[in-house]
């Protein structure tokens, strides 16, 4: 079996239509704009091209954006006091941080310190714990943008061997709660390996849906995959540079040869990344409406 391509990219490009619909409506009808600040600390260049794709896709669909490059040597002191002054800026519905943070900078102490109503991250504990029982206002973006291609390719998920291959709090452990949720897109049946696993391919072999969040260049082989499963690769490794000086990204499956096995399967680049940057517009249109008392 040779598997259909799931495109992120085409999938992505659908929801933002949707969006800049949703937020002209939201301007003509209620005079709201929703509001989004991305601060970026220090130069990190995997960030840097993330924070502006964000942006370009914020303005795109025509929010209120915001900017924020902050020098590497800002203080956690400074940083608290900027998130501060955009909690309680009525412009803006959502903070976003981009990860990771420069090691003098507690991350833990500065996720905490966003108003979990502006957090379209999905990263407060508050909104953590929402998520766990099934009450979320704002799911993660990745996990969220995962869900997101999984029901819109027409992949059967209620009763569905899922396995995650990864524990981070960005990804692993938030699509297998999202995924084991009794509601709709979810009610799988959930297994997570990680660095601890003795056996993986044993389980990633049970799989119908693997998710593959393992942060390592060609974790999963052709072996390790059940005929026909659907292949989710969320990884983005960086192997040098193409002719026109982009980076050239892999991803953590080994996809030249899993494609060969699998019935669907993400690319990288075009696969999960566009949805993560589709889910924190649509949780910002959200943040602007529970403000606003909008249903
Ligand atoms: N770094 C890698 N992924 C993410 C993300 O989804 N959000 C933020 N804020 N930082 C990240």
């Amino acid at each position: 079996m040779t598997a259909k391509l799931i495109s992120g990219s085409e999938i992505a490009r659908q929801i933002r239509e949707e969006l800049t619909g949703e937020t002209a409506r939201l301007k003509e009808k209620f005079n709201v704009v929703p509001g989004l600040v991305t601060i970026l600390v220090g130069q990190n260049p995997a960030s840097m091209s993330y924070v502006t794709a964000k942006q370009k896709a914020s303005k795109e669909i025509g929010f209120h954006s915001i900017q924020e490059n902050q020098s590497e040597t800002m203080t956690e002191a400074e940083l608290l006091a900027l998130i501060d002054r955009y909690n309680r800026d009525p412009k803006i519905h959502g903070i976003l941080v981009q990860l990771p943070l420069p090691k003098h900078i507690n991350e833990t102490r500065v996720l905490y310190a966003i108003d979990p109503k502006k957090d379209v991250d999905g990263f407060h504990p508050v909104n953590v714990g929402k998520m766990m029982i099934g009450e979320a206002d704002y799911l993660p973006c990745t996990p969220a943008g995962i869900q997101q291609l999984l029901i819109r390719s027409g992949v059967k998920i209620s009763g569905a061997e899922v396995v995650v291959v990864g524990r981070s709090n960005i990804v692993g452990k938030p699509i297998a709660n999202i995924l084991l949720q009794k509601q709709k897109g979810a009610n799988a049946t959930v297994t997570i390996c990680h660095t601890g696993t003795v056996d993986m391919a044993f389980h990633t072999r049970r799989a119908d849906i693997l998710i593959v969040a393992a942060g390592k260049p060609k974790a999963v082989t052709a072996d390790m995959v059940k005929e026909g499963a659907v292949v989710i690769d969320v990884g983005v490794n960086r192997i040098g540079m193409t002719p026109d000086g982009k980076a050239r990204l892999c991803g953590d499956v080994d996809f030249e040869t899993v494609k060969e096995k699998a019935s669907l399967i993400t690319p990288v680049p075009g696969g999960v990344g566009p949805m993560t940057i589709t889910m924190l517009m649509m949780n910002t249109v959200k943040a602007a409406k529970l403000a606003a008392g909008i249903e």
